[in-house]
C-alpha cells in the first residue's frame, strides 16, 4: 500500500519507491504539511508543524491547544486566503458577503486503486488499476459552503505524485473562485536553487537556474498558452544537489494555458511553492451544486540529481502520459515542406520532394501551411480549410495518390484555432474572433483567434477538418496555434462569467483536439505552437509529439533539447534537420536523432554527397532508436555551462546499449576533452562499435574516453556507439 493513515495520529503517508509525503490531520481540522522528502519508513513526524513564531504578529486560532500553532508560520497542505496565513494562498473564494476570506478544514477522506479522471482536462493515465493508489481528502469552508477535495495519485515505481483539486458549491448562495492552484508544498528550508524554463520565439526553453531569496518568486503565462516564454515546469534543486547527485523536486503543469508558479520564502527560511492556473486573469462563478475541476500537477522527488528527475519524469510521461496508437509505435521518418518552400508550392512540387525523399528512405511527406482557401502569405484564409486546387491540381486525393503511390505516408498542417480577417469564415462570422466590446482587436500574424468556448465555432472547426479528412487517408496532422490571446472575452457568456474565459477556451480546444483523436486515432498528431509555444503535458496528452522550436539551426537547437530534457522525453521532441549551413549536415542529424526525427528542407536543392549523409543517417535513426526512445537519457556536458561542447548520452534500459553524441558549438580553447560516461555496469565490458575497442563499464565511468584527438572544429560532432559483450 503506498498510501496509509495512521488513524491514531491522524497522519497520512503517501510512499512511492524512493520518497514519502506526508501530512496531518491537526487540531481543529487543520491540515499540516510534514515532510517531502527520501523514503522514510516511520511516520514520528507530529513535530513538524512547529516552525516558531511570535504570538503578536502569528494569528492563531483560541480554539487550537496544541502550542506555537499559527496558520502563517506553519506548513500548510492547502494554504487559504484571510484567515491567518499572510503567505501565497492557493484558494481564495470570494463569497455572497464580498469577503474573499477562505478557511477549508478536513471532513474525511477515501483511499482507493486507481487514478480518477479530470473533467474536461488531460491528466496522466494508469494502464492497470494497480499502477497506483489515490487519496481524496475532504474539506469545506463551513461558512461558505465551499467543498474542496484534494486528490493525490500516488505512482509507486517512479518517486511521483499527481494533485489536483475539486471544488464544488454546496451552499444556497453562488461563491466565485479568485484563485485554485492545483498544489501547495512546503518545504522547512530555503537552501534550495529553483530551475525553470524561459524563453521566447525562436530560443524556447532555455534552463534559468537562481538560488531562492526572501520574499516571492513566480514564473507565469498569462497569454492563453503555456508559452514559449516559460514553460510550466519548475524544480526546486537542493544547493548542493548537482546532474548526478543531491535532492532534487520537480513540478509541471499538465495545462496548456495560463499557469502560474509562485515559490515564497518566508520569514523563518521556510518555502512554499504553489503551482496552477495563473489567478490574473481568472475567476471561475459556481453556482448551488457546480463544481470547478483544477488542472494536475505531477511532482516528481529524485535524490540523483537534475538526471535522476528528469528520467522519472521521461518513464512516466512515455508510459502514463502519450496515449494512443502512437504510443510505443517507431514514428515515421518525415520530411516537411515549410523551410524548403514556405508558402510557394504546387502539387508537382510536392510530388517531387516524396520522390527525392524516397530515394533516400524517408517515410513521411507533410504539406505544411499554404495549403487551404486562397492563402500564398500569411495574411488569408486561416478557417477556410478547403482545398486551394489552383495549388493543388486535381485535389487532395489526387496529392495523396501520387504520394502514397511512391510509398510514402502523407501528412497535413492545420491551424484550427485561427481565423484571418481575410476569409470566408470572418466575413460570415466576424463575432467568432475572440473579442471584446467596444475595443480594438490586436492583430497577430495577421491574424484573429477563433472563439473556442463556443461551441459552434468548434462544431464548425470539426466539421470542416473531418469533412476533409474523412475522405482521404492523411496519415500525420500538424495543429498549429500561431499568436497569443488578446481582449480576452466571449460574446456568450455573461459579465460574471468573463473571467472564465481563458479557461474555458483551452476545455475548448482540448474538447476538440480529443474530438478529432478519437475520430482519427490512427492518425499521428504533432502539436505546435510557432515551434515550442505550447510545449506543455496537456498538448503531449493528445499529441505524442512536440515541434520543439522554428529554430533549427543545430546549435541553437542544444540549448533548446537540454533544455526541454528536464521533463519532457526525447520522443515528443519535434526535431528536423534543415538547410541551416552553420554546421555540415551530420551534425544536424546527429542532433536531430534526439528528437522524433525527420527533414526540413528541398531534397531537389541537395548535393549528391548530402543526399547519401541522409541514407546513412536514417540508417543510424533505425539503428539508435531503441536505445535513444527507450533509454535513459545521460546529460553529461550542458551547453547551459559550457560554452564550447555539448555531450550527452542514452543507456538502454538493460544496459546493454549506449549511445553517446558530442557537439562542439565553439572551437575549445584546450585540447584535452576527456568523457566520463554515465548509467553503464561498471561489470560489464562494452565494445566501442567504431573502433572495436573494449572497455569495462567502471573504467568508461571513472576513467573515461579520452577524446582528445576527436575533431575540434566549430560545429563538428561525432556519435560512439557502445555494445556490450
Ligand atoms: C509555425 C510553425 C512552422 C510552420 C508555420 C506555418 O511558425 O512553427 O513550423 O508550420 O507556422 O505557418
Amino acid at each position: 500500500m503506498s498510501i496509509s493513515y495512521n488513524s491514531e495520529k491522524k497522519i497520512f503517508k503517501l510512499d512511492t519507491s524512493g520518497s514519502t509525503y506526508a501530512f496531518q490531520v491537526f487540531d481543529e481540522n487543520y491540515l499540516i504539511h510534514l515532510y517531502y522528502g527520501a523514503k522514510i519508513p516511520d511516520d514520528n513526524l507530529a513535530s513538524m508543524y512547529y516552525h516558531g513564531g511570535f504570538a503578536s504578529f502569528s494569528p492563531s486560532n483560541e480554539k487550537v491547544e496544541t502550542e506555537g500553532f499559527s496558520p502563517d508560520m506553519c506548513p500548510m497542505e492547502y494554504s487559504c486566503e484571510g484567515a491567518g496565513d499572510f503567505r501565497v494562498s492557493a484558494l481564495a473564494i470570494l463569497n455572497s458577503d464580498g469577503n474573499n476570506v477562505t478557511d477549508v478544514r478536513y471532513t474525511g477522506h477515501k483511499i482507493y486503486n486507481g487514478k480518477p479522471e479530470i473533467k474536461g482536462l488531460p491528466s496522466l493515465y494508469l494502464n492497470s488499476e494497480s499502477e497506483a493508489q489515490t487519496l481524496e481528502v475532504y474539506t469545506i469552508d463551513s461558512t461558505t459552503g465551499a467543498k474542496v477535495t484534494l486528490i493525490y495519485t500516488v505512482f509507486e515505481n517512479y518517486s511521483a505524485i499527481t494533485r489536483s483539486v475539486i471544488v464544488e458549491n454546496t451552499s444556497e448562495k453562488t461563491l466565485d473562485i479568485e484563485r485554485v492552484y492545483s498544489c501547495c508544498v512546503e518545504f522547512p528550508q530555503m537552501n534550495y536553487n529553483m530551475m525553470h524554463l524561459y524563453g521566447k520565439w525562436y530560443k524556447e526553453r532555455s534552463l534559468q537556474v537562481r538560488h531562492l531569496a526572501h520574499g516571492i518568486q513566480s514564473i507565469v503565462s498569462k497569454r492563453g498558452s503555456s508559452s514559449h516564454y516559460h514553460n510550466p515546469f519548475v524544480a526546486l534543486a537542493d544547493d548542493k544537489a548537482t546532474e548526478d547527485f543531491g535532492e532534487v523536486y520537480g513540478f509541471n503543469l499538465v495545462y496548456s494555458s495560463n499557469f502560474s508558479a509562485e515559490i515564497e520564502v518566508d520569514s523563518s527560511n521556510s518555502t512554499r511553492l504553489i503551482m496552477g492556473i495563473n489567478p490574473e486573469s481568472f475567476g471561475w462563478h459556481l453556482e448551488k451544486d457546480e463544481k470547478f475541476y483544477s488542472p494536475e500537477v505531477v511532482m516528481v522527488y529524485s535524490n540523483e540529481g537534475i538526471g535522476g528527475m528528469s528520467r522519472t519524469f521521461h518513464d512516466l510521461y512515455r508510459n502514463n502520459l502519450i496515449r494512443g496508437y502512437w504510443k510505443n509505435k517507431k514514428r515515421p521518418i518525415l520530411i516537411n515542406s515549410w523551410e524548403a518552400c514556405y508558402f510557394d508550392f504546387d502539387d508537382d512540387k510536392i510530388v517531387s520532394f516524396a520522390e527525392r525523399a524516397k530515394e533516400m528512405g524517408i517515410e513521411m511527406l507533410v504539406m505544411d501551411d499554404g495549403w487551404f482557401g486562397e492563402r500564398n502569405d500569411d495574411t488569408s484564409s486561416l478557417g477556410d480549410w478547403f482545398v486551394n486546387e489552383k495549388k493543388l491540381k486535381g485535389g487532395l486525393g489526387s496529392l495523396i495518390d501520387r504520394v502514397r503511390a511512391l510509398g510514402l505516408k502523407f501528412g497535413i498542417w492545420y491551424e484550427p484555432e485561427m481565423i484571418s480577417p481575410e476569409s470566408k469564415l470572418y466575413k460570415e462570422h466576424p463575432d467568432w474572433c475572440v473579442h471584446v466590446p467596444n475595443r480594438d482587436k490586436s492583430i497577430a500574424r495577421q491574424q484573429y483567434v477563433l472563439d473556442m468556448s463556443r461551441k459552434d465555432v468548434r462544431d464548425n472547426i470539426f466539421d470542416q477538418i473531418y469533412g476533409l479528412l474523412s475522405k482521404y487517408p492523411v496519415d500525420y496532422l500538424k495543429w498549429d496555434f500561431n499568436r497569443n490571446i488578446t481582449e480576452a472575452g466571449s460574446a456568450l457568456l455573461p459579465p460574471e462569467r468573463q473571467k472564465e474565459f481563458f479557461h474555458r477556451f483551452i476545455l475548448g480546444t482540448y474538447e476538440l483536439m480529443g474530438r478529432i483523436t478519437a475520430a482519427f486515432p490512427e492518425m499521428l498528431l504533432e502539436n505546435c505552437s510557432g515551434g515550442g509555444g505550447r510545449f506543455d503535458p496537456g498538448m503531449l496528452s493528445f499529441s505524442p509529439q512536440i515541434w520543439c522550436s522554428d529554430n533549427t539551426d543545430p546549435i541553437e537547437r542544444l540549448t533548446i533539447q537540454f533544455g526541454s530534457s528536464m521533463c519532457y522525453p526525447d520522443l515528443c521532441m519535434g526535431a528536423h534537420v534543415s538547410a541551416c549551413q552553420r554546421t555540415g549536415i551530420d551534425t544536424r542529424a546527429n542532433v536531430a536523432l534526439w528528437g522524433t526525427f525527420g527533414y526540413e528542407l528541398d531534397p531537389n536543392k541537395m548535393s549528391d554527397e548530402d543526399k547519401e549523409a541522409v541514407k546513412s543517417q536514417i540508417h543510424n535513426y533505425h539503428k539508435f532508436y531503441d536505445v535513444i526512445h527507450n533509454g535513459d537519457l545521460y546529460r553529461i556536458i550542458s551547453p547551459f555551462e559550457n560554452h564550447y561542447r555539448a555531450v550527452w548520452q542514452f543507456v538502454s534500459k538493460d544496459k546493454n546499449k549506449a549511445l553517446l553524441t558530442s557537439v562542439v558549438m565553439r572551437r575549445p580553447e584546450t585540447q584535452a576533452f576527456f568523457v566520463r560516461l554515465k548509467g553503464l555496469d561498471p561489470l560489464k565490458y562494452y565494445k566501442d562499435e567504431d573502433n572495436g575497442e573494449v572497455y569495462s563499464g567502471a573504467l568508461l565511468m571513472n576513467a573515461g574516453l579520452n577524446l582528445t584527438d576527436t575533431d575540434c572544429s566549430d560545429g563538428s560532432s561525432f556519435i560512439k556507439y557502445f555494445t556490450a559483450q
